[in-house]
Order: structure tokens, then sequence, then C-alpha cells
């Protein structure tokens, strides 16, 4: 039986001849909260685009439960139980938090849009044009858009940006419920290291397209290589 719910083999990415991704292997087992973390341009995004099928242009192989997954458009890889979120969010400004729901679950078997309102506290909102909202209620839109038809695998590039650090721990702790129950495996960029250490089972370390160093909250946190690399981007 296969145990991973996502995996990468040598995936490599280049932009104008300048690598992105240089061989970068993981593997996230089921039901996992793996962070994504590493210094600004690491290529956290690109791997997330790579992974999403966003772009199509990359080296190496993507399987989701274990099926080799490179050949399929990003449209496909959704149905297949891939979503993600943007580091820039998604939602259209002048429809209704419910509309968009909706129309996100088109698509879908199964709708789950009262349950995804319900649980990212959204009920109240559903009638409100998404442009009238908050900034913090706007992201947590942004997360049910992802969440909508109980995808397997979860990407998501800093859902929490923006947001106070009040804001972000509870949201981290909603998705924390929230996959937890659901089983979903999720795949974290988050630039926060409370959120970091608070909701991921595991962690690994990006940097100029490598994978720097891979392991729990403990093993991270106290790695010399991450603590170097996170100095070297704050003293630039
Ligand atoms: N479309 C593109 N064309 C050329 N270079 C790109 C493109 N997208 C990203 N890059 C470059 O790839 C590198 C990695 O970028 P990426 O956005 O993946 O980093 P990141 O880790 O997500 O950074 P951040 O923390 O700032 O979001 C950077 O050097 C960036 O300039
Ligand atoms: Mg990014």
């Amino acid at each position: 039986m296969n145990n991973f719910a996502l995996q990468g083999v040598q995936l490599t990415k280049q932009y104008g001849g300048f690598h992105v991704l240089h061989g970068i292997n993981f593997s996230v087992p089921k039901g996992e909260i793996r962070g994504l973390i590493g210094p600004n341009g690491a290529g956290k995004s690109t791997l997330v685009d790579v992974l999403s099928g966003r772009t199509a242009n990359y080296q190496g192989s993507v399987f989701l439960d274990g099926k080799e997954i490179n050949g399929c458009s990003a449209q496909e890889r959704r149905k297949l139980g891939l979503a993600r979120s943007f580091q820039r969010t998604s939602i259209f400004h002048s429809r209704t938090v419910e509309d968009q729901l909706e129309l996100a679950s088109r698509w879908e078997t199964e709708s789950n849009v009262d349950e995804v309102m319900g649980h990212l506290d959204l009920v109240s909102y559903r009638d409100e044009v998404a442009a009238e909202l908050s900034y913090g209620v706007q992201r947590r839109l942004d997360l049910a858009l992802a969440l909508i038809g109980k995808p397997q695998v979860l990407l998501l590039d800093e859902p929490a940006a923006g947001l106070t650090m009040q804001e972000s721990i509870s949201m981290a702790q909603l998705l924390r419920d929230l996959v937890k129950r659901w089983k979903i495996t999720v795949l974290l960029i988050e630039h926060d290291m409370d959120v970091v250490f608070t909701v991921c089972d595991q962690i690994t370390v990006l940097n100029l397209g490598q994978i720097l160093i891979e392991g729990s909250v403990e093993v991270v946190r106290s790695s010399p290589l991450v603590i170097s690399a996170y100095l070297g981007r704050n003293a630039e």
C-alpha cells in the first residue's frame, strides 16, 4: 500500500537557464501537515506551481497517492483531489461569499459549501460581496475556496499573509482542526515561525532551490543550517 499522499522526485525548474528548483525529492505521508519554509526567493511558490500543474515546463515527477500525474493539467489535478491556494488571493471581488463557493463546487460531485462556510466562520458573511469584507475574512474565503470538494491534498501558499499574529494563529488552528477531521494532507507555505511550529507535523526547509533540511519542529528549530539561512536573509 502507498502511504504517501504527495511525492516529488527530482523536481527541477529553470527560468531562462537559472535553476529555481534543483532536484527536489520529498514525500508527504497521508494526513500530515507539512510546513514548507525558506527565505524569500527560495523556490517555495515555484514548487507549489510545479506540484499543482500551474507550470507544465519542469523536469522530474509528481505523484499523487502513488500515481504519477505529470501529464495532468492543473484542472485535471484538481479533479484528482489536489487543490491549492495562491500567495495573492484569487477571490472574485464582485461576487458574494456564497456565490463564489457555490461556483467552485459546481464541478464537484458532492457539495460541502455549508460545511466549509460553517467551519471557517463565514456563514454570517454569505450574502456579502467579497470586496466589502475585511482582509481577514477575505483570506478565510480564499482558504474556503481551496477546501471545496474536500481535496485529498491541499497546497497553501501563505494563507495567513498580511494577517495579524492573532488572526494567523486562529486561522492555523481552524485549518489544523479541519484537515485532521477530514484527513486531508497539507503542504503549507508560511513565513511566521510561530504558526509553522504550532500547526505542522514536519517541516521541509528550502534554500536556493534545494532542500536544506527536513524533519520535526525540534530538528528544524535547532538546526544551525536553518538559522544561518535565515540570518543570511536578515542580514541583507
Ligand atoms: N515567472 C518567473 N520568471 C522568472 N523567474 C521567476 C519566475 N517566478 C519566480 N522566479 C524566480 O524564482 C525564484 C524563486 O521564486 P519563488 O516565488 O518560488 O520563491 P518563494 O520561496 O516563493 O519566495 P517568497 O517567500 O518571496 O514568496 C526567485 O529567484 C524568483 O525571482
Ligand atoms: Mg512565494
